[in-house]
């Protein structure tokens, strides 16, 4: 598994701006005074270095080399956060761009022969946007009750990075962007070793996840929102994917974004994608709110492709057959004080 990379490079170019502030112009010119008589060989010196140091890095760049026509910032940006997959012979090629999102980009890339099937060589890699995390709407209801974890999915007690993160510092939110993807390699791997229909990651990063691709040569499995069925074959997929949703709960995860968008359909397999929002069925306060919701979203494509399907008892019965309770008790210790709504639930509790 591969864990020692950063990335350096954000493709918004606001992001750009936070890495090289502006710096305030008159504490420069202050600088700039007291310096100005540096010593001219130790300024050539310099410049050397950092011309060597410009070449070093040019040439790491050339090293990995793509198919894939980017410019020159997603280049980059592919480079930093793919570039130890490739040096580490996970993936010998970047082919093309699947999908480009506002929260990841995926791309199909060529595995090195020695990894790669003649039925299937090829991967793909997701790579996430910077700020993946603050896109998602309401990141705090899917954060409740869920660790964070840190490059190696280890829980994150440091009280110095755990103060980082409750500050919100750049070094928390950091973390916090790791986290999100660890929490999606690991509900693929408990998944994909429980027997669910998910690919299976092969290698993960900061910033990246390289994974089984789904697809043909030429494209990507559609996503099954794309896809009309035939009756006789939308109600076994429909089983398969509440089958999917069984495994999950009993394995403590709820997707929480399942939809017909998040599945991807491929010569009649369906495979499940899309968890870095994965909740704890039993940690979560909503999270029976959100499991109905993801039932409510997977009908409502079914039952388009005329399958009979009642979300709300279909959600209730599979919640309370794997023995999660629809009144959650609440735990104190996932309340927060400052939290009105909070405050609220641990009122009506009380008063119970
Ligand atoms: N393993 C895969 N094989 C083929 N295509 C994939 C794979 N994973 C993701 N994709 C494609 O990339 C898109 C975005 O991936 P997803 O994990 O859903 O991220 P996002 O958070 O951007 O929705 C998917 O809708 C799908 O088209
Ligand atoms: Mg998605």
């Amino acid at each position: 598994m591969l864990k020692n990379f950063q990335n350096k490079y954000d493709p918004d170019q606001d992001e750009v701006e936070d890495q090289f502030p502006v710096r305030n112009a008159s504490r420069e010119k202050r600088y700039n005074k007291a310096h100005r008589k540096v010593d001219q060989s130790k300024q050539q010196a310099l410049k050397a270095q950092a011309q060597q140091l410009h070449e070093q890095s040019d040439q790491q760049e050339t090293q990995f080399e793509f198919t894939y026509l980017a410019s020159r910032h997603e280049r980059e940006w592919i480079v930093n956060s793919l570039g130890n997959f490739y040096q580490e012979h996970w993936l010998k090629d970047v082919l093309r761009l699947v999908k480009g999102g506002k929260e990841a980009h995926v791309y199909q890339c060529l595995a090195p022969d020695q990894r790669s099937s003649e039925a299937n060589p090829y991967l793909a890699a997701k790579v996430y946007r910077p700020r993946m995390f603050r896109n998602l709407r309401n990141d705090k209801l899917y954060r409740q009750g869920r660790a964070n974890l840190d490059s190696d999915g280890r829980e994150i007690i440091d009280d110095r990075m755990l103060h980082a993160i409750q500050k919100r510092t750049r070094f928390g939110m950091q973390l916090l962007h790791t986290s999100w993807v660890e929490h999606e390699v690991k509900a693929l791997q408990t998944l994909h070793q429980a027997g669910a229909d998910v690919p299976e990651v092969y290698a993960s990063g900061h910033n990246a996840i390289l994974m089984s691709y789904i697809g043909g040569p030429d494209m990507a499995a559609p996503t099954l929102n794309t896809v009309e069925l035939e009756p006789d074959e939308a109600r076994p997929l429909f089983a398969r994917l509440v089958r999917n949703l069984e495994i999950m709960l009993a394995h403590q995860l709820v997707h929480g974004d399942f939809s017909a968008y998040n599945v991807l359909y491929w010569e009649g397999e369906i495979t499940i994608i899309d968890f870095p929002q994965v909740i704890h069925p039993e940690k979560n306060r909503q999270a029976f709110r959100i499991f109905e919701r993801d039932v409510t979203r997977l009908c409502e494509y079914f039952s388009n492709q005329g399958v009979v399907c009642q979300p709300r008892q279909l959600a209730a019965d599979l919640w309370t057959a794997y023995n999660y309770r629809l009144r959650p008790e609440i735990d104190p210790a996932l309340l927060d004080a400052d939290d009105p709504e909070d405050r609220a639930a641990w009122q009506r509790n009380a008063s119970r």
